[in-house]
């Protein structure tokens, strides 16, 4: 089986290259490893959290499909889907919701900043906290465990709530009685380019020190790079590579003889200047074909959201049945009859099922006599094998719930007694509820 991969971009910003060096690229290119399935998805929701401005919440989402796609994410290949999309996100979230203690929200890091920052100020606690800020990590383990992801590639900052979703998910396992969600595991992005920014700082909105990735064209790429701060040596003068940010930025982008080359020339005295012009025009080399698939993207919303509705699609081919699983496992059931035959399998409601089992014997047209099994909600589990007379079923019937072996065979059951198959399954019956039953019937 694949590994599935998944991660979540919250769509509240611009993408700067920053994003591109330490989130993008490296993710697009472990998309195409084979054995990865890869989910993407824009973290719509998660947006709303922190930002209020709808516009800048539609623009970013506008910006970022189409920035990831310009990368060269591949929609065939990966699932790629705004989280909004996935209408069992959010139902999930409430199922998750109720089976987490408050005492593990209290301990989220993004809460606790909130909280000490309000002491700080000497105001209410929970002063501008919201809901939707307190219980982010369950909306987030709603995305990882509604794919039952193996691994989630993320920064240090979110391991925490990769701690919290498996929390979660292994209660709801436990609470429910069923392997509902598959525990997932974080994967830190250790080596990856963390870029600084125009000061030297990591390169962040929050410091207002971001070179653009593709919004203003190449104009505004070079306009910021010849902001970037350096010492103020002057032409001729040997720089100190190592300790510029310059170099760092340019490594990132470099094979490493190229790097090498630019390490001597700065070191030999290239000018800031010129040092800067070798950076454009490396870093133009790499985006310009990316930004011409961007800015053909973003004039064509239609065909963003034409891929993004496909990718909703393909994600909830896998959602919808997940949801239907988790709804019956939580007691929102049909209260038509079948609707605790579903629930076989699961725990504690096959328990639920299996009182009440019983046996029913009735006489065929030619003369033998026959028993099921049924099911308490009046479903059948089991049909037997003709019998020449009724005491003969009737024996069977007393040993059936101690001595006979369920045992997988085509695409059923059969009850094995003596090493002879003497009651097959009915159609859509589960073992484990045939099994249920006979174990409630035994005890009895
Ligand atoms: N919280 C993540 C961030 O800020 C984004 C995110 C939302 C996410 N849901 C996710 C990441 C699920 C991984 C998996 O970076």
């Amino acid at each position: 089986m694949n590994t599935r991969v998944l991660t979540g971009i919250t769509t509240s910003g611009t993408p700067h290259l920053g994003n591109y060096a330490g989130a993008i690229r490296p993710a697009v290119r472990a998309s195409t490893q084979p054995g990865v399935d890869a989910f993407f998805f824009l973290a719509d929701y998660h947006a709303l959290i922190k930002c209020d401005d709808p516009a800048r919440v539609a623009r970013s989402r506008l910006e970022l499909a189409a920035t990831w796609l310009a990368c060269g994410l591949d929609p065939e290949r990966v699932t790629f889907y705004r989280q909004s999309d996935i209408l069992e996100i959010p139902e999930l979230t409430w199922l998750l919701t109720c089976v987490t203690p408050k005492g593990l929200m209290n301990r989220a890091h993004a809460y606790k900043a909130s909280v000490d920052a309000n002491a700080e100020k000497g105001v209410d606690p929970d002063d501008g906290v919201t809901m939707g800020l307190f219980s982010y990590p369950i909306l987030m383990a709603a995305d990882i465990v509604m794919f039952n992801a193996h691994k989630v590639p993320v920064g240090r900052d979110q391991v925490q709530h990769l701690e919290m979703a498996r929390d979660i998910a292994d209660r709801f396992n436990r609470l429910y009685g069923g392997d509902f969600f598959v525990l997932p595991e974080v994967q830190i992005e250790e080596e990856v380019a963390t870029l600084p920014g125009l000061d030297g700082r990591k390169m962040s909105k929050s410091y207002n020190n971001t070179i653009p990735l593709f919004e203003g064209g190449a104009a505004a790429l070079r306009a910021a790079i010849m902001r970037i701060v350096t010492d103020s040596r002057q032409p001729g003068e040997p720089k100190d590579a190592q300790g510029s940010h310059l170099y760092t930025l340019y490594r990132a982008f470099a094979a490493t003889h190229e790097s090498e080359a630019f390490r001597k020339q700065l070191e030999a005295g290239m000018g800031w200047g010129d040092a800067k012009q070798a950076l454009y025009e490396k870093l133009e080399g790499e985006l310009a074909p990316m930004r011409e698939r961007y800015d053909a993207l973003i004039a064509d919303p239609a065909r963003l959201e034409e891929i993004l509705m496909a990718g909703a699609a393909k994600a909830r081919k896998l959602a919808t049945p997940a949801i239907e699983r988790l709804r019956e496992a939580v007691g929102l059931r049909n209260l038509n009859a079948g609707s605790m035959k579903k629930a076989a399998g699961s725990g504690k409601p096959a328990e639920k099922a299996a009182k009440g089992a019983r046996f029913v014997s009735f006489r065929e047209k030619d003369g033998s006599f026959r028993f099921r099994l049924m099911a308490a909600d009046g479903s059948e589990l089991l049909t037997s094998i003709p019998y020449a007379d009724a005491k003969q079923a009737g024996a069977v019937v007393k040993r059936l719930p101690a001595d006979a072996a369920l045992q997988a065979q085509g695409d059923g059951f059969v009850a094995v007694l003596d090493g002879v198959a003497i009651a097959r399954s009915a159609a859509g019956a589960a073992l484990e509820q045939a099994q249920a039953a006979l174990t409630s019937l035994a005890q009895q």
